[in-house]
């Protein structure tokens, strides 16, 4: 994983405080190509395709040693390479990779059995799981073998152990800290959005099941990942899983794949053969512009601001927050071309737009009013977007906000969840809200530029029996619900960020698709 280091001076005394913000991990890793038939000179082989093909040079940096390297244990119970795969053990692995100036990742299993123990007939992957092994494996990968990153699965604790994700994760990232080495990162694989508690164990985590080498699997990916833009923030990101890129996608499909993967803000691990990787598909995996949005150091996840037909565009503040520049993806995964067009106010920004396509890496003529562009059939254009003015916003998305208690893992009935409903404005609602105060909806970044009165439009589903308590900046109003699906209320905002909650202590809220303000006045 790249880092930042941010030097903040202090005039006074010149005392320099460095402060680190990480970025998402780029590298390769051995699962989509080789599942578990990997070996030493394998990774050996890519790990010097990946410096020679110049992408190290372009930020990545690990290789990730995925299932399949489990030999057994020995009467200690300390984990052994697969004999015939790994002869000379892991950590001459980890040392090579090392030797070439890059980190590397291994993987395991929060249970005691592997992924594939199950699914690939791995024998050797049964028992070698962290469960009952979790100090003892964590020093050993860590500490002995030298691995700087690991991917934890869950087939072993979750098929075999039915064990409860938060705890489970909790006691492996209690035993790998004692290790005490603050540089690994830890990625949770539990294939859905695990908690809001994934953020204080894992830098990141997967959000969806397992990606495959098609055009299906991308979208679906994209499609989960689309409200979960609140969660990614903090040096903590939504893995939308390994790239196919190399593989058999088309060139556009490609474009879709890598661009979404960059403005979502997810690990890069490349994933096909890289002694062979076409021509195209490495331009693309190199294109430094893309990869600056990935590694932007703001480190934020590009949310939908219009959804049209099927098609959708996407933006995020890209090198610093609330400025006129910004990176917008107009994204057609429809079979058909689609005419995509939207308001520059749609994205809050005004005057004359200067447009910069980034696959291209050229500069287009400047637009005014809307960004309008043709795209083909599962395509996308991504544009670094710098206008004369930025906007206060006046439209906040259910499917934007954070959620406190929001899990996917579909564990109990009625949980809070985005739904989709074609009626709302952005195509999802926040369903189940409610029961108790901290089962909010929250929107940490509502901006005023000069504070003042608002007339807050609260836009709902209707239904029966449903409470609705609307709390600014820790100050909370009971709001009458109407017949009619909108409701008005005027507010208070402070100059700058503003923190607005829906909830109900008493009942279930109403399925919330979104609020609008408007400014009334000074305060
Ligand atoms: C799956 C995981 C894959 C891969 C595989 C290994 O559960 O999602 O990315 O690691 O296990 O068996």
């Amino acid at each position: 994983m790249k880092s930042m280091i941010f030097l903040v001076l202090m005039a006074a005394g010149s005392v320099a405080v460095a402060q680190q913000r990480k970025t998402p991990i780029m590298g390769w890793s051995s699962w989509n190509t080789y599942r578990v038939n990997i070996n030493d000179t394998l990774i050996r082989k890519q790990a010097d395709a990946l410096v020679r093909s110049g992408l190290k040079e372009v930020g990545y940096t690990y290789i990730n040693i995925d299932d399949g390297f489990f030999g057994y244990r020995d009467a200690q119970g300390a984990m052994q390479a697969h004999p015939q795969r790994f002869p000379g053990g892991m950590k001459v692995v980890a040392d090579y990779i090392h030797s070439l100036g890059l980190k590397a990742g291994i993987y395991s299993d929060a249970g005691a059995v592997t992924c594939g123990s199950i699914w690939d007939n791995d024998r050797n992957g049964i028992g070698a799981g962290l469960y009952g092994h979790e100090e003892q494996d964590a020093w050993q990968y860590f500490r002995e073998w030298g691995y700087d990153f690991i991917k934890i699965d869950y087939c072993g604790a979750g098929q075999e152990l039915d064990l409860d994700e938060q705890p489970r994760y909790t006691a492996i990232r209690k035993a790998i800290d004692k290790v005490e080495r603050e540089d690994v990162e830890i990625n949770i694989c539990r294939w859905a959005f695990p908690g809001t508690w994934a953020k204080e164990l894992a830098a990141s985590w997967r959000i969806s099941g397992d990606i495959s080498d098609s055009w299906a699997s991308v979208k679906h990916i994209v499609e989960k990942n689309l409200p979960l833009s609140a969660y990614c923030r903090d040096g903590h990101f939504n893995d939308m899983d390994m790239l196919e890129i190399g593989r058999s996608l088309t060139e556009s499909e490609e474009r879709v794949h890598f661009g979404l993967w960059c403005m979502m803000s997810s690990p890069l691990l490349v994933g096909c053969d890289m002694t062979t990787i076409p021509e195209r598909s490495l331009a693309l995996l190199k294109n430094r512009e893309l990869i600056a949005l990935n590694q932007d150091t703001l480190g934020l996840q590009a949310y939908p601001v219009q959804v049209l037909d099927g098609t959708y565009v996407l933006v995020k503040d890209i090198e610093r927050r609330r400025t006129p520049v910004r990176a917008v993806a107009l994204y057609n995964p429809t079979d058909t071309v689609r005419r995509i067009s939207v308001p520059l106010a749609e994205l809050e920004l005004a005057g004359k737009a200067r447009l910069r396509d980034l696959f291209a890496q050229e500069d287009l003529k400047a637009v005014e009013d809307s960004i309008v562009a043709t795209v083909a059939p599962h395509d996308v254009v991504i544009y670094r977007v710098e206008a004369e003015r930025r906007l206060e916003p006046t439209r906040y998305e259910a499917e934007w906000a954070y959620l406190p208690l929001f899990n996917d893992l579909g564990k109990r009935k009625k949980e809070i969840f985005y739904a989709v409903e074609g009626k709302a404005s952005g195509g999802r609602v926040v369903r189940y809200a409610g029961g108790c105060r901290e089962n909010a909806i929250v929107w940490n970044g509502v901006w005023s530029d000069k504070g003042g009165k608002y007339e807050m439009t609260v836009s709902y589903l209707p239904t029966e029996n449903r409470g609705l308590e609307v709390v600014v900046n820790g100050a909370s109003v009971q709001v009458p619900l109407s017949a009619d699906s909108v409701v008005t209320l005027p507010v208070v905002l402070h100059p700058g960020n503003n923190t607005v909650e829906m909830t109900c202590r008493t009942q279930w809220a109403p399925d919330i698709d979104r609020f609008t303000l408007k400014r009334t006045g000074d305060e």
